[in-house]
């Protein structure tokens, strides 16, 4: 977080509260926003595409890295629309008052009852495939306005990400076939009752190389060109997000401006050469303008140490509140929240409490020395960690706090027990053996 500082207890302070107070305070663990820097990238995506874009631009927040009222809130107040691919992730922008005409869904295989849903709340839908196609023109039919549509193509673009988040190459769950894109085209301009807007893809996440965005605007362009061909006036050009976020020291994707500038520039002078007008250029970034402005303060508990193999420390948390490491071997950094002017002189790995050995926030975390009640905070988790987050042992999910100019607000209640329990039935023949 850039409000992140060293307070005079050689703690570590953000949007100006203590860390350990905050433990204190709200528990453990705790997702901790902060407003600041999350405010700050919104702006430095607005921006960039105002600086760099003559025409039109609107960047959705992909709401899938974290849909939570306050931060579709906070998001939408610094002029985003949102990204959401669930009646649930709808319901939250609805709820947070996202203007619905700044809300697009996604999904590759969307209910019935969500798409109903959508259409209900005059939100745009990516179509993603001909059986939602079909569907669409069917619920169409009934309603008084046209449904306001916008196209999924797979771009046939490869990128070098974990295989799970490749979304841009032809073997992929997700888009039409661009094989098919005059089929679809012929057939959405017969459509009365739908009005296609534009035409989106998405390549993958976690994206540090810089030619994939810019080969992918290209190829985009070359749609609009043969929509026209199909008299389809198309006006919006959504490139999807991926841009990767430095979660360690390593890391080096590009700026927010360098992955900006190039995708404006390929469609202006790509428009240019096909006389085309500009379309309005749309963008959805989740991770990267999400995982920076927030962490997780865990408190350190056992500890093991295998002489000439390994040291573990145990946090009270782990793959439940954040599952990245043991579904992609995504790699975190982590300080000691109460000891930063502390030498790192340990080597040790960092487990979660879960009953699964591969359990493990982070391998051969380089820390100082910590002992039990030390509050080990993980950086950058702001993405895909609460919203990909479980129960897994029946552990309640972590509290969220917003923590701004020394203020710090609760956005997510932390889970009871009886939140756990509250889905449960015990149905009446099996009361009895239960006592
Ligand atoms: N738009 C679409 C259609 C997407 O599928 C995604 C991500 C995004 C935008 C946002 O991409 P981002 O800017 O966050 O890279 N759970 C995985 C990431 C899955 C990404 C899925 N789609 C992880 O934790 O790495």
């Amino acid at each position: 977080p850039i409000t992140a500082k060293v307070n005079s207890h050689d703690h570590l302070e953000i949007g100006g509260c203590d860390v350990k107070n905050l433990v204190q305070q709200f528990g453990s663990p705790l997702y901790i926003v902060d407003e600041e820097t999350l405010r700050t990238t919104c702006r430095q995506y607005r921006d960039s595409f105002q600086r760099y874009y003559k025409g039109c631009s609107q960047v959705l927040y992909a709401s899938k890295a974290w849909s939570l009222t306050a931060i579709c809130a906070i998001v939408h107040s610094e002029g985003l629309g949102i990204d959401v691919v669930s009646g649930g992730e709808l319901y939250t922008a609805l709820n947070a008052g996202v203007n619905p005409s700044q809300i697009y869904l996604h999904g590759n295989n969307k209910s019935r009852q969500e798409l109903v849903f959508a259409i209900e709340s005059n939100i745009t839908i990516v179509v993603d495939n001909w059986y939602e196609l079909e569907t669409l023109v069917e619920l169409a039919s009934t309603t008084s306005e046209a449904v306001r549509i916008m196209l999924r193509l797979t771009p046939g673009i490869e990128c070098h990400t974990h295989e799970y988040i490749r979304t841009g190459h032809l073997d992929s769950k997700f888009g039409f076939d661009p094989n098919q894109l005059g089929e679809v085209f012929e057939y959405v301009s017969k459509q009365s009752k739908l009005n296609c807007v534009g035409v989106h893809a998405h390549i993958g996440s976690q994206i540090f190389e810089r030619q994939p965005h810019r080969d992918l605007a290209a190829v985009m362009v070359q749609w609009l060109e043969q929509a026209a061909s199909y008299g389809l006036a198309i006006t919006e050009l959504n490139v999807g997000g991926g841009l990767g976020t430095k979660y360690i020291e390593s890391d080096d994707p590009p700026s927010i401006e360098e992955w900006v500038k190039p995708i404006c520039e390929v469609i202006q002078s790509a428009c240019e050469k096909l006389s085309l007008p500009l379309p309005k250029l749309l963008s959805e970034p989740g991770r990267s303008l999400i995982a920076t402005s927030c962490v997780t303060a865990y408190t350190i508990g056992s500890s093991k140490q295998i002489p000439g193999i390994r040291n573990y420390i145990a946090v009270d948390g782990g793959m439940s509140d954040n599952p990245r490491p043991i579904t992609y071997q995504s790699v975190y950094r982590a300080v000691v929240a109460n000891k930063m002017s502390d030498k790192c002189s340990e080597t040790v790995t960092v487990a979660g409490k879960h009953c699964e050995s591969g359990d493990i926030l982070i391998k051969n975390a380089e820390l100082p020395l910590t002992q039990p009640e030390d509050i080990l905070v993980v950086m950058a988790t702001g993405a895909y960690n609460y919203s990909m987050a479980s129960n897994y042992n029946r552990l309640p999910r972590p509290a969220a706090v917003l923590v701004s100019n020394g203020e710090a607000n609760i956005i997510l209640q932390r889970e009871t027990y009886q939140d756990l329990i509250r889905q449960d039935c015990l149905p009446e023949r099996l009361k009895n053996s239960a006592e």
